[in-house]
């Protein structure tokens, strides 16, 4: 593993990874693969879709990619995801941190590891996945598209950029009418640049640590 990222178990016995370059962790360390299932999955209520369409801010470890890949293919639907990542770490690293998901073993895992570290798109079974390894802030998003946004960048202090209006205004156009986004930050200033976006604000008990979280639906 390089220097700068340790591994961390979590109470659910799934594991997240810090930074030392960040000072942050990737995920939850009161629960990672839980998080990902409570506040990224069933948040947007992708686990419902008939054929989801995700935009995740911040792809990171390849969790949140991994629970909805494996909800999509567990129910027999497609899954459509584009992920934002501007600094994507080495590919070793998130073999490590996710080698005891419950789908770490999947063959569409396996080849999205062969070829991280840069763009790329892939398709197989009913998924398409398309890495853009690019800021949010500067890539033009597709209009009217995401199902679901997941956003899931650090923390306000490291990414500033990514809880702002201006991003909000912009991930809410790129979510279809009757859309949901959601984050684990519950912060009033992502509430109102989320609002101010024009999305509904629905707070959401959170997890063990965290009171709440925010989901926020685009009006149809
Ligand atoms: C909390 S981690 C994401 C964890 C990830 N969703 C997962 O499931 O493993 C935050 C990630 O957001 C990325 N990020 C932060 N700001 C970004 C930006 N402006 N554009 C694209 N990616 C960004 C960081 O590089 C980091 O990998």
């Amino acid at each position: 593993m390089p220097d700068d990222f340790s591994i961390h178990p979590t109470p659910d016995g799934s594991s997240t990874v810090y930074s030392s370059r960040y000072g942050q962790y990737y995920h939850s360390t009161h629960g990672a693969l839980t998080q990902s299932r409570v506040v990224y999955l069933e948040g947007t209520q992708t686990q419902l879709h008939p054929a989801p369409k995700v935009l995740e801010v911040g792809f990171g470890m390849g969790l949140n990619f991994l629970t909805t890949l494996r909800d999509a293919l567990e129910r027999g639907v497609s899954l459509h995801y584009i992920a934002l990542e501007f600094d994507p770490a080495p590919a070793e690293v998130l073999e490590v941190t996710l080698s005891n998901h419950p789908f770490a073993a999947n063959g569409i895992w396996h080849d999205v590891l062969t070829r991280w570290g840069e763009s790329f798109t892939f398709k197989r079974d009913g998924v398409v996945l398309e890495v853009v390894c690019e800021d949010v802030t500067t890539l033009d998003l597709p209009l009217e598209w995401a199902t679901a946004v997941y956003l899931d960048g650090f923390s306000p202090g490291v990414n500033p950029e990514i809880w702002t209006l201006e991003t909000a205004q912009k991930l809410s156009r790129t979510m279809l009418p009757g859309g949901w986004l959601s984050t684990y930050s519950a912060a009033g200033a992502v509430k109102r640049a989320l609002e101010g976006a024009g999305l509904e604000i629905h707070k959401k008990p959170g997890m063990r640590g965290k009171r709440e979280f925010i989901t926020a639906f685009k009006p149809l």
